[in-house]
Parts: structure tokens; C-alpha cells; sequence
């Protein structure tokens, strides 16, 4: 029996196990009331007794000696690598947050989506940009006060004696773009440029230096301002809602003659009149005009045959208006508590 005992003692300290169901085998082979231990145990009874102290100890040590082992080797299992165990199907994956759409990237998409259905295509242009493109192809004489109306950051500026007086900026409007579509293609246009656009103004809950806009240019023979006027409309019912109204107030750009900025009925009171709306029953969204002839001209575009309308619009104010945000640096910010609100907008 002492020899028995101890080729048990010898084998229970080298069992290795390599899974929880392996373990659990150790466990009924030695411990279990079934196990051989315990008929150790038993056979214990018929050892004579000037055996029995000698026997009992062994005995004692073998059951506490492969109790440990199972401890230690439940504890070895449970630290190494979880695949090694059992595949438990039914176990949740690491929960990974799911992202969200930006508002801004939200609005721009939808504002596409609704001009690409009657027609319009979508072209961009640089954001580091000539004067030219930015201001003297679009009708602004070179000293005009208009100039200034856009607070430009310029990135080169020549002196005004230099005879290659080509400024070098970071736009102010998309409109850029739109002289670039006039110069390389041939009308009808209609294009839409969504893009990025700088302002040197202080950053505010109402004003930033960097926003993003939307401007729409259509060129044919015959575009009159009732087109233009129709197409708003649409625009307006599409992105805020089929009761939506809109008004045209008569207003200046260089490049548009005549102009106008278009509010549409409050958002938010529906034109009852609310602080949002300032108790004015409608919002200011978008300015626009027909395209000057002379921005026709400077751009290849014979301004006898062909007229042509043009507006453009900021992202942030059509999102502003749309989710209720009352603070412009929000878009900026990347706060994952304003960001998360938009998770389930597609
Ligand atoms: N470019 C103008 C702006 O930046 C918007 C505009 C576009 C107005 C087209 C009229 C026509 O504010």
C-alpha cells in the first residue's frame, strides 16, 4: 500500500492540463468520492494497526498533496490565454462604441442629396486660392470695399508696384470653385461646390475662421430669376420640411445682379415667432442673385446668349438649424458627448 501510495504521490505532482475539462478528469480520478484516494481510504481499514500510523500519514499527505495540485493547477488555467478554454459561443464580443457621422458631414450629405436629384453635379477646388479666383474674376474691382467684407487670411501678398500681383489666400467662399467649373466647361452648368472656407474673424458661439459652405451655380440659355426662386423653394421644403415658406430680401454681392438673401420660416416655431427666430418668424439661410455678365464674361461664358443664377450657403448654420446646436465651436471641438447625439442619424 506504501508503494502504491507513493507512485500516486509521484504522479499527481507531474499531471499537466491543458483545459478546464482535463482539470476536471484530475478532479474525478483522485478526489472525487469515486476517485482512488478515497478507496485508499478505504482499503485503509483492513491495514494492520503498526502499519496504520505510518500508512495513515502517507495517506494524509497524498490527499492533501493532490488537493493542492488542483488548486494550482485551476489557478494556472484560469490565468492563461481565455481561447484555450472552451469556445463559449455565447459569450458577448468586446463591446467596441460604434462611431458617429459628424453633423456637419450629416448636413453637407443631405444638402447634396437633395440637388443631385434635379440635376446638379458636385465639383471641387482648392482651398489655398489666387485673387484671381476669389475675388477679380468674381466682379470685385481691385480697391473695392467688398474686398474687405470677407476678412481674408492671405497667405502671400504682393506689393501693389509688383507687376505680378497675384495674392496668394485661403478662400472666402466656394465660389472660387464655380469660376473654375465656367472656365473649363461649357454650359448648361449645374454644379453644386461644398468645401471649406476661412474667415480671419474671432471665434465665437456665432462666428468661426473656418466653416464650410455650399454654392450652387446653374448656366443655360433662358435661366431666369423664377428658376432660381422654384429651385429654392424645393431646396428649402426638402432639407427643413414640406411646410416650409421662404421670402426673398433684395440684397448686394459683386457677382450677382440682381441679389438677394432667402430666409425661410422659422424651423423651429414655424413662423409664430420664438427666441430662435428672434421673435421674427424667419431665419436667413442663403444668399443668391443672378450671375453678373460680367463674372460670365471674365469667365469664357458668352453673357448675351447664356444667364445663369448662383447661392451659396453655410453647412453649419443649415445644421445649426436643423439639430437646434447653439454653439458654432461645437462642430469643432470633438466632444465625444455632442459627437454621440448624432449616432443614430445615417
Ligand atoms: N459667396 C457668397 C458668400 O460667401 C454667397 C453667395 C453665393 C451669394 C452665390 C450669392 C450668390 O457669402
Amino acid at each position: 500500500m506504501l508503494d502504491k501510495i507513493k507512485s500516486l504521490l509521484e504522479e499527481v505532482d507531474s499531471v499537466k492540463v491543458a483545459s478546464s475539462s482535463e482539470l476536471e478528469s484530475f478532479r474525478l480520478k483522485y478526489l472525487s468520492k469515486k476517485g482512488l484516494i478515497t478507496s485508499l481510504f478505504e482499503d485503509f481499514r483492513e491495514v494492520s494497526s503498526e502499519l496504520k500510523r505510518d500508512v495513515g500519514q502517507k495517506l494524509n499527505e497524498l490527499k492533501q498533496k493532490a488537493q493542492d495540485r488542483y488548486n494550482s493547477l485551476k489557478k494556472e488555467l484560469e490565468s492563461t490565454d481565455e481561447s484555450d478554454t472552451e469556445n463559449d459561443l455565447t459569450r458577448p464580443a468586446f463591446p467596441y462604441p460604434s462611431g458617429s457621422r459628424h453633423p456637419i458631414s450629416l448636413v453637407r450629405k443631405e444638402i447634396i442629396d437633395i440637388f443631385s436629384r434635379i440635376g446638379f453635379t458636385v465639383s471641387e477646388g482648392p482651398e489655398i486660392e489666387d485673387d484671381d479666383h476669389v475675388f477679380t474674376k468674381l466682379n470685385f474691382a481691385p480697391e473695392h470695399p467688398a474686398r474687405d467684407m470677407q476678412d481674408t487670411f492671405y497667405i502671400f501678398r504682393n506689393s501693389p508696384e509688383d507687376s505680378n500681383p497675384a495674392d496668394i489666400l485661403l478662400r472666402t467662399h466656394t465660389s472660387s470653385v464655380q469660376v473654375r467649373v465656367m472656365h473649363n466647361q461649357k454650359p448648361p452648368i449645374r454644379t453644386i461646390s461644398p468645401g471649406r472656407v476661412f474667415r480671419n474673424e474671432a471665434i465665437s458661439a456665432r462666428a468661426h475662421c473656418i466653416f464650410h459652405q455650399i454654392e450652387g451655380l446653374y448656366i443655360d440659355a433662358n435661366v431666369s430669376f423664377a428658376d432660381l426662386k422654384q429651385t429654392l423653394l424645393f431646396f428649402a421644403r426638402e432639407l427643413y420640411g414640406k411646410e416650409t415658406r421662404i421670402r426673398l430680401r433684395p440684397s448686394y454681392f459683386p457677382f450677382t445682379e440682381p441679389s438677394a438673401e432667402m430666409d425661410v420660416s422659422c424651423t423651429i416655431c414655424g413662423g409664430l415667432g420664438c427666441n430662435v427666430c428672434k421673435y421674427t418668424g424667419w431665419l436667413e439661410v442663403l444668399g443668391c442673385g443672378m450671375v453678373h455678365p460680367n463674372v460670365l464674361e471674365a469667365c469664357g461664358i458668352d453673357s448675351k446668349k447664356y444667364t445663369g443664377f448662383a447661392f451659396g450657403m453655410g453647412i453649419e448654420r443649415a445644421a445649426m438649424l436643423k439639430y437646434q446646436v447653439n454653439d458654432l465651436r461645437l462642430y469643432f471641438e470633438n466632444d465625444l458627448r455632442f459627437l454621440d447625439q448624432f449616432k443614430t442619424v445615417l
